[in-house]
C-alpha cells in the first residue's frame, strides 16, 4: 500500500469514530438531560450500602430493574398484576450504576417497595428463605448474610418505590 493510502485510512478512521462517539455519547446526554421523576430515588448512605450487598450477591443476574411499556397493568414471571409504571430516564438520574439487568427468573423489582406485602421484615423473611412466603420459590436463600447486610439490603429494597 502507499503511503498517502495508509494515511487517509487512518484519518478516516478516526473521523468515523469520532463522529460515532459524538452521535451515540455526547448529542444524547447534550439534548435530553433527563429530569428527576418521582421515582427518582437518592439513596441514602445505608440504602448505598444495601446496594452494595445486591451487586455483590448477583440479585441482579435474576431481577431487572426496569419496567417495560408493554408490561405495564400486566405482571410478569410469576407475580399476578401489576410490577409498577413504566421506567423512563428520570427514574436513573441519581444511579449510578443502574440496575437494569438482563435476565429475569424473578420479577422486576423497580418498584418492589409498593408492593401490598412489601415490609422490611417481609424481605428479610424472604431473603432468609424465600420458600417461608413464596412456597416453591426457586429464589436462592440468603440466611448466610449478616446483620448489618440483611438490614442494609432490605432497606435499599423497600427504597425502590
Ligand atoms: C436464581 C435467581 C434469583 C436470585 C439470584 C435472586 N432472586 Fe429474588 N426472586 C427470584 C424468583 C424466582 C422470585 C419469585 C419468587 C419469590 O418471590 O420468591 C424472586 C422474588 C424476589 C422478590 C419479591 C418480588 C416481588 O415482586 O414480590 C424480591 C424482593 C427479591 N426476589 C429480591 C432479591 C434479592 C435482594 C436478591 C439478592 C440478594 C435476589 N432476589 C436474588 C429469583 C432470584
Amino acid at each position: 500500500m502507499k503511503q498517502p493510502t495508509i494515511l487517509y485510512l487512518t484519518v478516516g478512521s478516526f473521523a468515523f469514530l469520532a463522529v460515532g462517539l459524538v452521535i451515540t455519547v455526547w448529542l444524547p446526554g447534550y439534548l435530553k438531560d433527563p429530569q428527576p421523576t418521582e421515582f427518582a430515588i437518592d439513596y441514602n448512605d445505608v440504602e448505598l450500602e444495601g446496594r452494595d450487598v445486591y451487586i455483590r450477591e448477583g440479585c441482579w443476574y435474576c431481577h431487572t430493574q426496569q419496567v417495560r411499556s408493554i408490561e405495564v397493568d400486566v405482571g410478569t414471571v410469576w407475580l399476578k398484576g401489576d410490577i409498577g409504571p413504566e421506567s423512563v430516564p428520570g427514574d436513573y438520574v441519581y444511579q449510578k450504576p443502574v440496575m437494569w439487568g438482563t435476565n429475569r427468573q424473578g420479577p422486576d423489582l423497580s418498584h418492589a417497595a409498593s408492593r401490598p406485602y412489601a415490609t422490611k421484615e417481609w424481605h428479610i423473611i424472604h431473603l432468609e428463605d424465600p420458600d417461608n412466603v413464596v412456597p416453591g420459590s426457586i429464589m436462592p436463600s440468603f440466611e448466610h448474610l449478616n446483620d448489618g447486610d440483611m438490614d442494609a439490603l432490605s432497606d435499599y429494597l423497600m427504597a425502590l418505590k
